[in-house]
């Protein structure tokens, strides 16, 4: 098979480590890439959103396979472009990644399919806003309605910076979602479809505050890390009965079959699992700690998912170890990241066992040595036989990177390996 990914982050490193993992794949390509991709694969200088270039190239390049990484391309309707022109595609149309790109858009795809979520309303200006946030309380939840990479929720006790950034979102003509505070630990379970079949992957945590112990703003994700001991053993069958097979059957019923990866951002809240977000496409940076542990040959997977294959695929194999991913963010992240400052040290990280380095905003600068170019820069991944193992591990290696006012958290999976994490009424139903 011959593959084609496209995206530029730390989840499009993770997807093309795991495809060459694959014995059925013998070539990738991606495009844009990045440093860290370009030494793995050869990379193509075309944007990922852009329909034209990414069908030329595909087409070019002759693959089997196209695979799209982020969220941006699918909203913008590159899945349905590429279809178009024959080729065969990993990723939703531009319908089905509604579910991502408006969150009013979900909400009622779940009312209808009668799955969990927090209460909800879509207000259009600031008189409906106030009484949304008044008729819920704080903490005050509220949401631009359309794509923003995971900055544009506001979680906040105080209903000035709640109706500040209702405010900013009408200013840039967008409605938003105000809704009810769901409080529990929060789980990303990633789930492959063919748009009628369904198989999921993990359930792994992500941290989206920038700082320790959840604090600072929300960015697109600081760490992951995956098995998740604290979850009863059939969690991930209740998401499959209560919220993805549902789901995926109510989007075909609409006419718009969900086929791809179905990512569903959950809260274990007292009264039982609660949707906070879908997303359509694989998560960064749990991507990048889930697919360290699969064993299926992930390449077959996705050909199978895209051409409507999925029904005689069984339960995924995994290795029964732990991984953890830290991810090193530029200074200034997630408001205005610094680019172009140097990074070293990621050889020395990178020859310690069981440590791997993605890359996600890497270049290379003048002298032939990575900068940063975006956000997140590294996402450094280590394993081990217990939480505590691969923990120590990615954190050794984090230690061994430098850039100049770089960040990153300390905590990543620290209250799980500490057995910190509780759970009142799990599984119980509401
Ligand atoms: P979203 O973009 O919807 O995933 O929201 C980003 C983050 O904001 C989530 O991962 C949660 O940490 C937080 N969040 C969103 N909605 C809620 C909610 N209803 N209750 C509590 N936290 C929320
Ligand atoms: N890790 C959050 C996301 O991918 O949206």
């Amino acid at each position: 098979m011959k593959i084609l990914v496209l995206g530029s982050g730390g989840r499009e490193h993770a997807i093309i480590r795991a495809l060459q993992r694959d014995p059925s794949v013998q070539e990738i390509h991606a495009a844009p890439g990045n440093a860290g991709i370009a030494r793995d694969v050869p990379v193509h200088d075309v944007d990922a959103t852009d329909a034209t270039g990414t069908t030329v190239l595909a087409g070019e390049l002759g693959v089997d396979l196209v695979i799209i990484g982020p969220e941006a391309p699918l909203a913008a309707g590159v899945s349905d472009a590429l279809r178009r022109a024959g080729l065969t595609v990993f990723g939703p149309t531009k319908a089905a990644a509604e579910l991502e790109a408006s969150k009013s858009f979900a909400k009622d795809v779940m009312a209808q399919a009668d799955v969990p979520t927090a209460d909800a309303r879509t207000c259009a200006n600031r008189r409906e806003a106030e009484s949304a946030l008044d008729a819920f309380g704080a903490p005050y939840v509220v949401k631009d309605d359309g794509l923003a990479a995971g900055k544009g929720v506001v979680v906040t006790q105080d209903r000035d910076q709640a109706l500040g950034h209702a405010d900013a979102c009408f200013a840039a003509s967008g409605t938003v979602v105000v809704e009810e505070f769901l409080e529990g630990p929060e789980v990303s379970l990633f789930v492959i479809s063919d748009g009628t079949n369904a198989v999921p992957l993990v359930p792994a945590q992500d941290f989206k505050r920038l700082g320790d112990q959840d604090t600072g703003p929300n960015t697109g994700g600081m760490g992951a890390y995956t098995p998740l001991d604290w979850l009863p053993e059939d969690f991930t069958d209740e998401v499959m009965e209560q919220v993805a097979r549902p789901v995926i059957a109510t989007m075909a019923d609409r006419g718009t079959p969900f086929a791809g990866v179905l990512y569903c951002g959950l809260a274990v809240t007292e009264r039982g699992i609660r949707v906070i977000e879908f997303n359509v496409r694989f998560g960064d940076p749990e991507t990048q700690a889930v697919l360290a542990r699969l064993r299926t040959p992930l390449g077959r997977l996705l050909m199978d998912a895209a051409t409507g294959c999925l029904a005689g695929v069984k339960a995924l194999e995994w290795s029964d170890d732990y991984a953890v991913d830290v991810v090193v963010a530029a200074e200034g992240y997630p408001q205005s990241p610094r680019k172009g400052g140097v990074i070293a040290g990621v050889a020395e990280a990178e020859a310690l066992e069981n440590v791997t380095v993605l890359h996600a905003g890497t270049g290379t600068g003048p002298d032939g040595g990575l900068v940063a170019t975006g956000g997140r820069v590294l996402a450094v991944v280590g394993r081990g036989k217990d939480l505590a193992g691969a923990r120590s591990r990615a954190y050794e290696a984090v230690d061994l990177i430098t850039l100049p006012g770089s960040q990153h958290r300390t905590d990543i999976g620290l209250l799980a390996e500490r057995g910190e994490i509780s759970l009142a009424g799990v599984g119980e139903r509401s």
